[in-house]
């Protein structure tokens, strides 16, 4: 499977925010609102952040980010209503069936992460659709969370690790922090560098929550639909001028660094 992009093409990245995380995990928070500002149904949001999402995919492949995870419908999203919950199915259903082709072309993974035996057969067989179609794919990962809840994940992961302890396969003695991030979800996924929610709420609402450990966060107000290429770029510029320190200190880093660069 060859890299380039065929479709998007790269001279057309943005990239003034520097160095591209390798994992950005987005909550694209605030279509609702979106929508009522401009006194429309909440569905338009959700079509406008939808549409949102394709250029910020489109932007982050540009830009060479090897993971991305969009939050798209957490497990407590069923709270909402009825009809509500219905159109949200039918754009993710549509979204899969039209944006495939792209995502294949472009050497893109598709990967739903979630409840998904809570969904539909209908939408059920077009996520294992799209995800066998572009298992190969490596340009970019893009992992769609639906029907996820961080809870849900590590609940999982405990159910399989007690499994496997009791079929004699795992020894519950020798359970690690790897080995938990063995049964989650993400297994095969770097932790998230940068982690971003849009709409001004400064909550996890259930996302990774093992994952984002240590992750940098940026909370921006900017209501998801309107959270187009530049915006990211301005999260990506914050991002590196963060210092990562993993629980050392600013000068241990530092030297690290310095370290690394005579080196290089
Ligand atoms: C996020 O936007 C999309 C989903 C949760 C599916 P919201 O629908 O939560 O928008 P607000 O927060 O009500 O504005
Ligand atoms: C989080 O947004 C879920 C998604 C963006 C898919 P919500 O709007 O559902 O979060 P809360 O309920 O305000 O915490
Ligand atoms: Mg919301």
């Amino acid at each position: 499977m060859n890299n380039t992009l065929k479709i998007i093409p790269r001279a057309a990245a943005v990239t003034h925010g520097g160095p591209a995380p390798r994992h950005i995990a987005i909550v694209m928070d605030g279509n609702g609102r979106w929508a009522a500002r401009r006194g429309r149904r909440r569905v338009v949001g959700h079509r406008h952040g939808l549409h949102n999402a394709r250029e910020v995919v489109r932007h982050c492949a540009r830009r060479g980010v090897r993971c991305l995870t969009l939050f798209a419908f957490s497990s407590e999203n069923w709270r909402r209503p009825a009809d509500e919950v219905q159109r949200l199915m039918g754009l993710i259903q549509g979204a899969l069936e039209t944006e495939v082709d792209e995502l294949h072309k472009n050497n893109i993974r598709l990967r739903v992460i979630g409840n998904v035996a809570q969904f539909e057969k209908k939408l059920r067989d077009s996520i294992s659709a799209a995800e066998t179609l572009t298992a190969a794919n490596d340009a970019m990962h893009l992992v769609v969370a639906a029907n996820y809840g961080g809870h849900w994940d590590l609940t999982e992961a405990c159910r399989s690790i007690a499994m496997a302890a009791r079929a004699g396969a795992l020894d519950p003695v020798r359970l690690c922090a790897d080995t938990v991030e063995r049964f989650l979800s993400t297994r095969d996924l770097p932790p998230p560098d940068l982690f971003i929610r849009t709409g001004g709420e400064k909550r996890l609402s259930n996302f990774l929550l093992w994952q984002v450990a240590y992750t940098e966060l940026f909370f921006s107000d900017v209501l998801w639909p309107d959270f187009g290429a530049e915006a990211l770029e301005q999260a990506i510029a914050d991002y590196n001028h963060r210092q990562r320190r993993y629980g050392r200190t600013a000068a241990q880093v530092a030297g690290a660094g310095a370290a690394e660069e005579r080196r290089a």
